[in-house]
């Protein structure tokens, strides 16, 4: 049997992906808060000067007024810019206390980005500030609960190596034509697939299943692919439309 899916084993958890629009902003993490999402998602990368900050892009240039690659610039020089027309960057220590001080349950699906270009600098620099919260041990008393997901089997045995209570989600974008889903190499307490991986692999969610495994689909923003991973029985739906996803869930 899966594990249940909810704390009240009803329906997969809904997650609001990057906090939805625009994204990794603050108000766009308050409002999913308030939109009454289980959970909020967020990409993390390292500034030069060693502060763990919420943009999924390698480079500013998407996503704010500024250019050029994140990892060479420091945290006063990224709040100077604007980043989703909201002054400044979204820092994980700032997304950690909104979570906690949001006065309900939250799920925090953190995921790190490009894990081999500082060595283990990421996932040492997230235990450390998750061991400041107290959020890196399994404890239930705290409101919230925080998963690491990578794409990267390497960064998530290193997340494992420091915090072995930390959850896990190892990310599955594509599924090699021929590979089956048996040989994937999946170490991690709960299977993330695109939901393009379970378009073309159905059987993804029924295999984390039998392996007493969890599975959390993105970014699912469709009626039709909402109607595919309910059929499929996923755990987690990670939508960039978290108010039409609740809806449609009939909350
Ligand atoms: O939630 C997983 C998903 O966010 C992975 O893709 O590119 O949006 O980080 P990406
Ligand atoms: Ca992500």
């Amino acid at each position: 049997m899966p594990p249940a899916s909810s704390d009240e084993g009803a329906g997969p958890l809904v997650f609001a992906h990057r906090g939805s629009l625009p994204e990794h902003t603050l108000d766009a993490y308050r409002e999913a808060i308030d939109a009454g999402v289980d959970g909020l998602e967020c990409d993390v990368r390292l500034t030069r000067d060693g502060h763990l900050i919420c943009i999924h892009d390698r480079r500013l240039d998407r996503t704010s007024n500024g250019r050029g690659p994140v990892s060479t610039s420091r945290l006063a020089d990224l709040n100077e810019l604007e980043f989703g027309g909201a002054p400044g960057i979204l820092t994980l220590d700032t997304l950690l206390t909104t979570a906690l001080d949001a006065g309900r349950p939250l799920r925090l699906l953190i995921e790190t980005k490009h894990p081999t270009r500082h060595g283990a600098k990421v996932e040492r620099a997230l235990v450390a500030m998750l061991e400041r919260y107290g959020l890196a041990k399994a404890d239930p008393a705290v409101p919230v609960q925080v998963t690491v997901m990578s794409f990267a089997a390497l960064a998530l045995r290193r997340v494992r190596a420091l915090a072995p209570a930390l959850p896990t989600v190892y990310l599955v974008e594509y599924v090699p034509p021929g590979v089956r889903t048996a040989r994937l190499p999946f170490g991690a307490e709960i299977l993330g697939p695109g939901v393009g991986a379970l378009r073309a692999h159905p059987d993804l969610i029924r295999y984390a299943h039998a392996r007493g495994r969890q599975a959390y689909v993105w970014t699912v923003n469709s009626d039709e692919d909402l109607d595919l991973v309910r059929r499929m029985g996923a755990d987690g739906i990670i939508t960039d439309r978290p108010k039409f996803v609740l809806a449609a869930l009939g909350r």
